[in-house]
């Protein structure tokens, strides 16, 4: 499976700390935005990964990452500016090829007990869709998933003005390879967007569409606003300080999926050592529980 960040945008409800700065090099915490997206797609298991961003984004992601090489995983780039959403797997045909995709939003921050994995299991059967929802009490802000019984998908609306559910689809997608095709086949909305929500209709119209329900214990937020920015900042000291774990700490994961061995895990760590979160990484090295 392959793996897309849709890192685009120019980040205008978060002015004027935009103007100057890529949105998500924007601290959450103790590391910039784009960890916390990149995060999900290595704890699922994905290993080539692009990122889609502007063309002044794209070389401050690459001096942060490099090419990925270091945690064991293959990072590419390409600049352009979607026109919405499902514009990723246009710009990204050439690197998802024939294979499943998962798509994340640049700016969503997953975390929680089991949700690796979860991750794991779709990307290892991903049939059609599977989308992943989690209760809102503004669903006005969001797409909107309504599922019956066996928690097969009912309905979804962009955003709707009345909402019949509280269910918000979150910015991680996983989908089968027609994604690329059904992409090519929608249209623009009314607001100029090629809609994420027009693709998981498409597949919600062949039955072929899952919302998987993050459950209490679980978190999710949009890092779109000052207010859920500092959120998740907040959200991530809580359970690093109380818990002694790391969210979102790509060498770590590259170690516990096996990208990496612990000497290379030891030598980044090193590499910061004057940092707290260098010396973790020489800490857990050689001592992963
Ligand atoms: C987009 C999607 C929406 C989804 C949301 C999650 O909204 O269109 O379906 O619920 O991301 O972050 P946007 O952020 O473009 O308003």
């Amino acid at each position: 499976m392959k793996g897309i960040v849709l890192a685009g945008g120019t980040g205008s409800r978060l002015l004027p700390l935009t103007r100057a700065m890529s949105k998500q090099l924007l601290s959450v915490y103790n590391k910039p935005l784009v960890y916390y997206p990149l995060s999900v797609l290595m704890l699922a298991g994905i290993r080539e990964i692009l990122v889609i961003s502007t063309p002044s984004t794209v070389p401050l992601l690459r001096a942060l990452l490099g090419d990925g090489n270091q945690l064991g995983i293959e990072l590419y780039a390409a600049q352009d500016e979607p026109r919405g959403i499902a514009d990723a797997f246009r710009i990204g045909a050439g690197h998802v090829g024939d294979d499943d995709v998962a798509l994340i939003l640049g700016d969503n921050l997953f975390h929680g007990a089991g949700f690796a994995r979860r991750l794991q299991e779709c990307a290892a059967a991903p049939d059609g869709c599977t989308l992943f929802g989690y209760p809102v009490s503004d669903p006005e802000r969001y797409g909107i998933g309504e599922v019956d019984g066996d928690g097969m998908l009912v309905s979804i609306e962009e955003k709707p003005l009345r909402p019949r559910a509280n269910n918000a689809i979150t910015g991680l997608y996983f989908y089968d390879n027609e994604v690329v095709d059904i992409s090519r086949r929608i249209t623009p909305s009314a607001r100029g967007e090629l809609e994420i929500t027009d693709v998981n209709r498409e597949y919600l119209k062949q039955g072929r569409a899952r919302l998987i329900r993050l459950s209490r214990g679980n978190t999710w937020f949009d890092c779109g606003t000052h207010d859920s920015l500092l959120a998740a900042g907040q959200y991530v000291q809580v359970i690093e300080q109380r818990q002694g774990v790391r969210v979102a700490c790509l060498e770590e994961i590259a170690l516990r999926m096996g990208f990496i061995d612990a000497d290379a895990c030891y030598r980044l760590g090193e590499q910061m050592r004057q940092s707290d979160y260098g010396r973790y990484l020489t800490d857990i090295a050689y001592a992963l529980d």
